[in-house]
């Protein structure tokens, strides 16, 4: 459904005085705008409670873009209005609706309608209704509706939550945000695998052991404590990010790249990850929370002492996992997945380790050889790296690990655009792949439930881990109980 490359749309944005407007959104438009992906056919209109007025938000979109040419900042500035707010006033809603007619002349706008949820997820489902009821989905052009997460805590909520979304906008009217795939590397996973005649014919039980996924940061929850108490690891990255890579990494090739056959095949990836019952979570899952510690030198403290935090809290800052998936293709080869906050480094990476060779001539106890691994650098650096084994030099024989290594980043750090530009300009252009659809975030809930309600239960158990380090020692004991280990993650970016 691609229409014009130059899309001519407004842009509300519920939220546009938080943190996400000013760190992700404003830059991705700023760099449509600037790379002349978005032409003067547009408006941005920020809402949010606070009493701001145009000119505020204008100095908050300036101030976000300090780097930038400020004559084309104070260009792409005037396409910003502010209107205060609240969500639960139908006053507010008709305010809007006159403020887009209005930019619709003057902006010369067909009449198409983005709006934006990046505010407080109580209000998704209150702005979706009165959007419709109050009559600003009725326009001649198109409305498209981008939600961010947390998209429900568990399924029933975001059962409830889609309902009340799916009164106001079609299915292929809604986009759910899921950023991770929006990152070029997570993008390439599909052409390394579709678009390489050596890949393919490997990507199956037959050769390949075991998959891993890492996804560690450094920072701790900041100021996010309020709601990360609510969240944990396991719904913060879990739910969304980590499935979605694995359902990329797993599904079978799409007969078309159009985004129904795409998402079919990944919502096939997640009908059949086996259920992990509450009684099993403890065999298939390992909780941890951060202690103090230290990070590249400096001390902090432990989750417990972060603002907003119950100084008894039992959420869980880091989740390994093991998933199964019960399809041909996949039975017995586990997928483990790890993700933490004050982790030793921040690296999102992906290791496709490949079975031994059924028998191998160079085997020697002293010189074992090396599985042949394939990762796929997500971030900060992105490439991939195809370890093979190659002669050692010299004459007294044996193999030696050789690495192949392709560094994205170091080629076109300049032009990779950020997630978010990605995504938004996906959705301006009507283009659905890179969102998720709601059976995937039906699927995964389903999944993420059962586990959840077994930590819940089980309040007490929780491991802790120091801050700077991988995460607690049962983490690799899910491995190493499989006979494997976790392969160590790149720590640097590159430099070619
Ligand atoms: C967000 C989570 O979705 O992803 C955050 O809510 C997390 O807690 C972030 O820090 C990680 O994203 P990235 O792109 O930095 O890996």
């Amino acid at each position: 459904m691609k229409q014009t490359n130059k899309p001519e749309t407004t842009i509300v944005i519920f939220g546009a005085t938080g943190d996400l407007a000013k760190r992700k959104l404003y830059p991705s438009l700023f760099n449509l705008y600037k790379t002349e992906r978005l032409n003067e056919k547009f408006a941005v209109v920020g809402a949010a409670r606070r009493p701001w007025s145009n000119d505020t938000l204008r100095e908050t979109v300036a101030e976000a873009l300090h780097n930038e040419d400020k004559e084309l900042v104070a260009k792409f500035c005037e396409h910003f209005y502010y209107l205060p707010f609240d969500a639960t006033n139908k006053n507010s809603y008709h305010e809007l609706n006159s403020l887009l007619t209005e930019l619709d002349e003057q902006f010369n706008i067909p009449g198409n309608r983005i709006f934006y949820m990046a505010m407080s997820p109580q209000f998704f489902g209150t702005i979706a209704t009165n959007l419709k009821s109050e009559g600003l989905t009725n326009t001649n052009g198109w409305t498209r509706l981008i939600i961010e997460k947390p998209f429900g805590r568990d399924l029933t909520s975001a059962k409830q939550l889609n309902q009340e979304i799916r009164e106001a906008f079609s299915e292929d009217e809604i986009y759910r945000i899921d950023h991770y795939l929006g990152k070029e590397m997570v993008q390439n996973i599909e052409v390394i695998r579709f678009g390489n005649a050596i890949f393919e014919p490997l990507w199956s039980n037959r050769y390949i052991s075991n998959i891993q996924i890492t996804s560690s940061e450094t920072l701790g929850v900041e100021d996010r404590g309020g709601y990360y108490e609510t969240s944990g690891a396991l719904r913060d990255m879990v739910q969304n990010h980590m499935i979605q890579m694995v359902s990329l990494l797993a599904m079978d090739p799409p007969i078309r790249l159009t985004p129904e056959e795409i998402r079919s095949e990944k919502i096939k990836v997640l009908r059949a990850l086996r259920p992990v019952s509450q009684e099993e979570t403890g065999k298939y899952f390992v909780r941890g929370q951060y202690g103090p510690g230290t990070i590249s030198g400096n001390e902090v403290p432990g989750y417990r002492s972060e603002n907003n935090v119950d100084p008894k809290s039992h959420t869980e800052t880091y989740v390994a996992g093991k998933l199964l998936i019960d399809s041909h293709r996949w039975a017995g080869v586990p997928f483990y997945i790890r993700t933490g906050k004050r982790m030793k480094m921040k690296s999102t990476q992906i290791i496709i380790q490949f079975k031994e060779l059924p028998m191998n001539l160079y085997y020697k106890e002293e010189d074992k050889i090396h599985p042949n691994l394939l990762s796929i650098h997500i971030q900060p650096d992105e490439g991939i790296t195809l370890t093979l084994n190659g002669k050692k030099s010299g004459l007294a024989g044996g193999t030696t690990p050789v690495k192949l290594d392709y560094c994205n980043n170091c080629i076109d750090q300049q032009n990779t655009p950020e997630a978010y530009e990605r995504l938004i300009y996906d959705c301006m252009l009507g283009d659905a792949t890179n969102f998720a659809h709601w059976d995937e975030v039906d699927l995964s809930w389903n999944f993420i439930d059962e586990i959840s309600k077994a930590w819940h239960k089980d309040g007490e158990n929780l491991t802790t881990y120091a801050s700077g380090s991988m995460g607690p020692r049962e983490a690799d004991e899910l491995l190493e109980n499989d006979g494997f280990t976790w392969w160590p993650i790149a720590n640097e970016v590159r430099k070619y």
